[in-house]
Formats: structure tokens, C-alpha cells, sequence
């Protein structure tokens, strides 16, 4: 491998690079064994994050009844089409931190007459809970998604989270269930995925490990499977690399439940000064890849705490926030949260999205840390206007993984390299739909050199191969509101299939998927 030419700070620099294309030799070696898959990907992996954080909630979903951009019920109707055109399976809410200081009863009811509260995590505004409980479920029924309620540990009772339940799930006569039907709402909504706390070892409570667990089944003894409702009960899980509470968790408390969260995100430079969404040179780019390659090693380790008390794999890994995480915009409200989303992020987004497919049976779940403009946004609008970001167009590529059957695949590839370190410059994953059609999904890391793909395709007489690309000059070209389709999807027609032999060739910066029938 030729020693990678280090780009300088200039951003003019680092555009006109940004254009190099050289070949790369062809040492990438990739067998699919298309007959030889057993694990389902979970349609859930491709799950989202949406909490009461800057314009996320208010703005990005909610614009209420009243308001002059089209909507159904105060939902914004282009949100809701464009997250139905990525299937979305399930949507977690109202936090992150938020849910620790959030208190449903406050958010059903007549909205005029709902208490207001301070967002003291986000911004310190004034919450006025016109998105509840009822909001969110109704935003929920619109996607066609699953819902994932994340209850309050926090600042919150045993009986304000059993209530909630209660609230939402019973069908019979109860205080609950009355004061829904008050509310409008008749029939319960049925709510599966159930989270007892958010990041307890911080803002949910700085608590131990200990203490957590003890709590967690303290809490979760009391929310109910009431008819025919049953909830998969997720514990707020370690932060990246803590063990210990995933031992602690899986130890005392494994039998009574059924997820464990996992936060982990990425963060070019350090907490203090993450770094710029859109303005960074090769080398803040290779350690951004570089640091979201370590989910690969968080989900294995904290997989095999889980295997040992959990060898059957009945508890999922749920790492229900994870992305990038940068400098908010200039001129922006620094508890918004809000940063603009690259080619950069859309190759993170396919490489997370390969490793957690690779552990699908034990990654039930993700949730991209967050929908509308929060963090790594799939959406963001600006009043009535709305762009769908490089990372979005990742997430409709690899919709033909949800609920396939993952192919185990042999994969070597060359190294991408800035500065002496070396990480593999192209992630893979494939896996086989219930027609029979396979799919690949390949990330070109290296930014300047395309990867030729020698593959061969086992157990299986191809006939049509066809694809899609995600790709843009530059690593730092991202959708603005003035040029919306700057980074958008394109046919691919750098796949050939001859006779079960494949070759993929892989311009720089890319994200590709590749159909086989
Ligand atoms: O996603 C932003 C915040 O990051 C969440 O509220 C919190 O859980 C995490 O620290």
C-alpha cells in the first residue's frame, strides 16, 4: 500500500483532492454464501430516535392544527411521507434525557390547559407538552412504526411509569383507562417496546451499576402485560464501553428483561471541541470513520458479557442512540443540537448499519440519534421547507435488508491509511430477501482511491445484477435547502455478474447496493 498523501487544512485544498480518483489494486476478495443464511436481520435495526430536543419534536414533526404547512392532526404530512419512504419500523421518544424529567400526565389532555415546564437539558426553553402521549401515538400510527416510549427512572415513581402503562395499554375499566377515554382515545394503542430509564449512569440519575439494577427491577415489576399487550422491556444499558454495568445488568437482572440499551456515538475530536459538520480536512476524516469502526468492537464485547448469562440469545442489544456528533451549526442554539450532514455521515451511516446487520442475532434494535434536525438528522426542515440528508438516502438504500436473512459472507480488503494508521478501507454486508433476491451493501471508505471487488457468489445462479450509489465529489458536500439534491441516489452500473463470479468496482466515498435475482 502506497503511504496516503495527507491533505492540508484548506478547504480549497481539500476540494479540488477531493476529485483524485486513482484504482486501487484489487486484493479485495469477497464470497457470499447465499445458501448458508440462518439469522433474520431485524427490520428494527433501522429504527429511529426522535426526542423533545431543539426542532426535532416541535417544528420537525409538530406544527399543530393551525398551521399553514400541510398537515394531519398538527403532524407535518412531508415528514411523515418521507420517513413512510424509508419504512420506518419504529420510532423511540420523548428522550434521551428528556424522558428523566418528563412527566406524561402533563402531556394529555385538553393542550391548552397542559402544564408548561422548563427543558432544562435542551436549551433551558419552555416545554408546553402540546405533543403528549396521544400526539406521539397518533405520529406513530401515521409512520406506520412501531412505537418505543422510554419511561421516566429519573425524577419519576414506580407508579407514574405503571400508570402510564396502564394509560396507554388497557383495555378494560381502570382510573387509567378512563381518564384515556376523557382524552378521546377508546381503544388502547398496543405498545411493545418499553424503556425503564435513559442513561441512568448520567443524566438519568448518575447512579452505579448497582443501584440501577436494582431499580430497573423494581420498576419493571410493575409495568404490565395487560390483555394482550406484551412489552419487551429494555433496561438503559452502558455507555460505549462500560462493562462492569453490562455485567452488573445481565447478572441480576437478565431474566427480567428483554433489550439492553447501548449509547455510543461518534465524535471526531473530543467533547469539548468535537469538531465542524461540514468544514474538516482528511484526517478529521479518518478519525471520524476511525471511531465509528469501534462500534464493531463495543457490540462484540458487550455480546459476549451477554452470551455468558444469555446463551440462547434471548435478550437483545439495543444501541438506541448512536451517530455522529459535531459542533452545532454557528449562529445556532448550542442546546439544539442542530449540525448540518455530509457524504462524511453517510458513509458512517453505512458502515454502522453493516456492523449491526453482522450482529443481528444479537442486535434486535437501533435507533439513529435523531430523525429531524437533531445530531445525525435523516431530515431537516426550516419552517415550511424540507431536505432529506445524505444519511436519509443510506437508510432507503438498505431497506431491502429489513427482515432478511443475513448471508454469511468471506470478506479481505485493502487498507485506507492517513498517517501511518491503517483501518479496512471498504465494509460489506449482504443477506437475502424473502424472494430470493440478494443484496449487498459495500462503503467505499477511502476518499481518493476507487475498490475493485473480486467476488464470487455461492449457492446461487444469479442471472440479474442491477444497483444503486450513493456518492458526491466531495466528502463534505451535504443538501442545503437552496440545492436539496446535491447528494442523492443514482443507478450503479460498476457490478458484473458472469458465470457466479462478481466483480464490484467502487468509486471513492461511496455507498453502494447491489441486487441479485
Ligand atoms: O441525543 C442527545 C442526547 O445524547 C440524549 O438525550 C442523551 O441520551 C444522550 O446523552
Amino acid at each position: 500500500m502506497k503511504k496516503t498523501m495527507r491533505f492540508f487544512l484548506s478547504a480549497v485544498a481539500f476540494a479540488a483532492l477531493a476529485f483524485v480518483c486513482m484504482p486501487a489494486a484489487a486484493q479485495n476478495k469477497l464470497t457470499i454464501n447465499a445458501d448458508l443464511g440462518k439469522d433474520v436481520i431485524s427490520k428494527h435495526i433501522y429504527g429511529h430516535f426522535s426526542e423533545h430536543l431543539g426542532h426535532c419534536i416541535y417544528g420537525g414533526y409538530w406544527v399543530g392544527e393551525d398551521s399553514s404547512i400541510p398537515n394531519t392532526r398538527g403532524i407535518r404530512n412531508d415528514v411523515v411521507q418521507a420517513l413512510r419512504d424509508i419504512s420506518i419500523p419504529n420510532l423511540r421518544w420523548p428522550g434521551g434525557c428528556f424522558a428523566d424529567e418528563y412527566h406524561w400526565m402533563d402531556g394529555i389532555g385538553p393542550r391548552n390547559k397542559r402544564p408548561k415546564m422548563v427543558n432544562t437539558h435542551w436549551g433551558g426553553v419552555t416545554e408546553d407538552n402540546s405533543f403528549g402521549t396521544h400526539e406521539f401515538l397518533d405520529l406513530c400510527e401515521q409512520l406506520g412504526c412501531e412505537p418505543y416510549i422510554c419511561g421516566n427512572v429519573g425524577s419519576g415513581s414506580v407508579e407514574e411509569m405503571s400508570k402510564w402503562v396502564e394509560y396507554i395499554t388497557f383495555d378494560g375499566e381502570s382510573p387509567m383507562s378512563k381518564l384515556r377515554r376523557e382524552n378521546g382515545r377508546d381503544k388502547p394503542w398496543k405498545v411493545r417496546f418499553w424503556g425503564v430509564g435513559n442513561e441512568n449512569w448520567g443524566c438519568g440519575g448518575n447512579m452505579t451499576a448497582e443501584y440501577y439494577t436494582d431499580l430497573y427491577k423494581r420498576y419493571a415489576t410493575y409495568c404490565r402485560n395487560y390483555g394482550d399487550n406484551r412489552l419487551y422491556k429494555i433496561a438503559g444499558g452502558p455507555n460505549e464501553g462500560d462493562y462492569h454495568w453490562m455485567t452488573t445488568l445481565m447478572k441480576n437482572a437478565g431474566r427480567h428483561l428483554q433489550g439492553v440499551s447501548l449509547h455510543y456515538y461518534t465524535v471526531p475530536k473530543n467533547w469539548n471541541d468535537k469538531g465542524s459538520a461540514t468544514v474538516f480536512d482528511e484526517e478529521q476524516y479518518f478519525e471520524t470513520v476511525s471511531k465509528t469502526l469501534r462500534m464493531e468492537e463495543l457490540v462484540s464485547r458487550h455480546s459476549s458479557i451477554m452470551d455468558q448469562y444469555d446463551p440462547m440469545k434471548r435478550v437483545g442489544l439495543i444501541p438506541d442512540e448512536w451517530g455522529t456528533w459535531y459542533n452545532v451549526e454557528p449562529e445556532t442554539n448550542p442546546g439544539f443540537l442542530y449540525q448540518q450532514n455530509t457524504m462524511r455521515d453517510a458513509i458512517v451511516a453505512g458502515i454502522n448499519l453493516n456492523i449491526f446487520n453482522a450482529h443481528c442475532d444479537r442486535v434486535k434494535m437501533t435507533n439513529i440519534a435523531q430523525t429531524v434536525n437533531v445530531l445525525q438528522a435523516v431530515i431537516l426542515t426550516d419552517k415550511e421547507k424540507m431536505v432529506l440528508t445524505p444519511t436519509y438516502w443510506v437508510y432507503w438504500l438498505y431497506k431491502v435488508h429489513h427482515e432478511a436473512t443475513l448471508l454469511p459472507i468471506e470478506f479481505s480488503c485493502n487498507t485506507y491509511g492517513v498517517g501511518g494508521r491503517k483501518i479496512d478501507a471498504v465494509s460489506a454486508s449482504a443477506s437475502k430477501d424473502a424472494s430470493g433476491k440478494v443484496h449487498i451493501t459495500l462503503v467505499n471508505l477511502d476518499p481518493s482511491r476507487e475498490q475493485v471487488i473480486d467476488g464470487e457468489l455461492r449457492g446461487m445462479a444469479g442471472k440479474n445484477i442491477s444497483g444503486k450509489i450513493l456518492t458526491s465529489p466531495k466528502l463534505n458536500d451535504y443538501n442545503s435547502f437552496d440545492r436539496p439534491n446535491t447528494v442523492g441516489v443514482k443507478d450503479f452500473k460498476g457490478a458484473k455478474l458472469s458465470s457466479g463470479k462478481l466483480t464490484v468496482t467502487l468509486p471513492p466515498k461511496s455507498v453502494v447496493m447491489v441486487e441479485i435475482s
